[in-house]
C-alpha cells in the first residue's frame, strides 16, 4: 500500500514495495507542476546560505507583503504557514466546531484535523452520475449549516478536480454556518479572479481561504501555504501557531517565485494543452475520466479490466510508474484511481504503462 503514510508522493515507500530507486519512477501519484520549480529558485537557494545563522521573520512580512499586492488585499488578512496541510490543522483548531460537514470525496486532512480535536463529521455523499459537482440537497444543507457548524471544502476538490461555484458558498454563509475553503489548485484555474473567495474572506468573518504554495510552484518540499481571512478572525490562529514556523528559506522561495509571472502564463498554458489531451487518451483505452479544472484526473477503471485500484497500482509500480490508489478516499470504491498531469513526455509513458495493464490476456501477478 503505497498510501501508508496518507498520501501519494511517497518514493521511499514506492521503493521499498518495488525494489526500484526513488529516483526512477515517474510519480503520477501527487500533483506537483511539472514545469516547476521556477528558475528563481536556486538563486534563493544560493542566497540563503548567508542567513541560515539568523532567525526567519517571525511575521513573514516580506512574503505576506508580496502575497497582499498579488491579491489586492491587506497583508493583515494573511497568515503564512508551514504547507496548507499546516493551515488546515490550525484553522480547525482554532474554530473548535462541534460539528463539522464535508462533501465526499475530499481531501482526507479534514477530517483528520476535525477528529483529532473530538469534533463529529458529518458527510455528505457527491454523486458519481453528477461527476461529484458539488450537487447536494437542500435539507442536507440545511440541517448542516446549523448556526456555527462549520463546512470544509476544497475548490478545487482533491481528488475530483471540481470547482464550487461561489454562489453555493455565499449561501452556506448566509446560513449561519462557517466555512473553510481549500484553494490549494486554485492557480491552475484561468479565471481564478472569478471563482476564488480570497476577497470576500476578507470582508467576511465566518469565511476563510487555505492556498498552498507548493503544487503550482512544484515546492512541496520546502513546506509553504497561507490563510486569508478578517484580520480579527486570523488573530487566534496566530496565537495558536508555533513561533518560526515558515522557516527563513521557504520564506525566500516564496518570494521568488511570485516575481515570475512568466512562469505562471506558461504553467497555464500547458495545462489547457495537455489536460484535453490526456484525457481523450484515457477515455480512448476505456477509462472513465471526470471532467477536471486541476492538474490531476479521477478515473475509473473499466470494469472488463478486472482490476481493483490497488492492483492496478500495483502492476504500474511494477514498471516504474507510480498512481494513486483514489479507493482510499473516503466516498470512492475500489474502481477509482487518480492521476496528476504531466508533461507529454511522461504523460506517453502513462499512456503506454495502462494499456499493458489493461491488455485482457495480461497475467497481472498479484501476490
Ligand atoms: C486539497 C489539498 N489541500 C492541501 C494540501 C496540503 O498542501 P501543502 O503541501 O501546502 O501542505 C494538499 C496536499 O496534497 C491537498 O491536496
Amino acid at each position: 500500500m503505497l498510501e501508508r503514510y496518507g498520501h501519494g508522493g511517497d518514493l521511499r515507500t514506492a521503493e521499498e514495495a518495488f525494489g526500484i530507486p526513488a529516483q526512477q519512477f515517474v510519480d503520477f501519484s501527487s500533483n506537483m507542476n511539472p514545469l516547476g520549480p521556477p528558475s528563481g529558485v536556486k538563486k534563493a537557494l544560493h542566497a540563503y546560505a548567508d542567513m541560515i545563522d539568523q532567525y526567519p521573520d517571525p511575521a513573514v512580512r516580506g512574503l505576506r507583503s508580496k502575497l497582499a499586492q498579488r491579491h489586492n488585499i491587506d497583508e493583515q488578512s494573511i497568515v503564512v504557514g508551514n504547507g496548507a496541510a499546516e493551515l488546515i490543522d490550525l484553522i480547525v483548531r482554532a474554530l473548535q466546531p462541534e460539528l463539522t460537514t464535508l462533501a465526499i470525496p475530499c481531501f482526507d486532512e479534514y477530517g483528520d484535523a476535525v477528529r483529532k480535536i473530538g469534533g463529529a463529521v458529518y458527510e455528505i455523499k457527491l454523486a458519481a452520475e453528477n461527476h461529484f459537482e458539488w450537487i447536494i440537497n437542500a435539507e442536507d444543507v440545511c440541517a448542516a449549516a446549523a448556526a456555527g457548524s462549520l463546512f470544509i471544502l476544497g475548490s478545487p476538490n482533491n481528488p475530483t478536480g471540481q470547482l464550487v461555484d461561489p454562489s453555493h458558498i455565499r449561501s452556506l454563509l448566509s446560513m449561519g454556518a462557517y466555512v473553510v475553503v481549500d484553494e490549494a489548485f486554485m492557480d491552475f484555474v484561468p479565471d481564478e479572479s472569478r471563482l476564488s473567495l480570497i476577497q470576500e474572506a476578507t470582508q467576511h468573518e465566518r469565511l476563510f481561504v487555505i492556498r498552498s504554495m507548493t503544487k503550482f510552484y512544484s515546492i512541496p518540499g520546502i513546506r509553504l501555504g497561507y490563510i486569508v481571512g478578517m484580520p480579527r478572525s486570523l488573530s487566534v490562529l496566530r496565537r495558536l501557531q508555533v513561533p518560526w514556523s515558515v522557516n527563513s528559506l521557504a520564506q525566500l522561495i516564496g518570494e521568488s517565485v511570485l516575481e515570475d509571472s512568466e512562469f505562471e502564463e506558461r504553467s497555464i498554458r500547458w495545462l489547457q494543452q495537455e489536460r484535453p489531451w490526456l484525457t481523450a487518451q484515457l477515455e480512448d483505452i476505456g477509462f472513465v475520466v471526470n471532467p477536471s479544472a486541476a492538474n490531476y484526473l479521477l478515473l475509473r477503471i473499466p470494469k472488463s479490466a478486472g482490476l481493483s485500484a490497488s492492483m492496478l497500482q500495483l502492476e504500474m509500480g511494477k514498471r516504474g510508474v507510480l498512481i494513486r490508489d483514489a479507493s482510499r478516499f473516503s466516498g470512492l470504491d475500489h474502481t477509482y484511481i487518480r492521476v496528476a498531469i504531466k508533461l507529454r513526455e511522461q504523460n506517453v509513458q502513462l499512456v503506454a504503462a495502462f494499456k499493458q495493464c489493461l491488455q485482457p490476456n495480461e497475467t497481472h501477478g498479484v501476490k
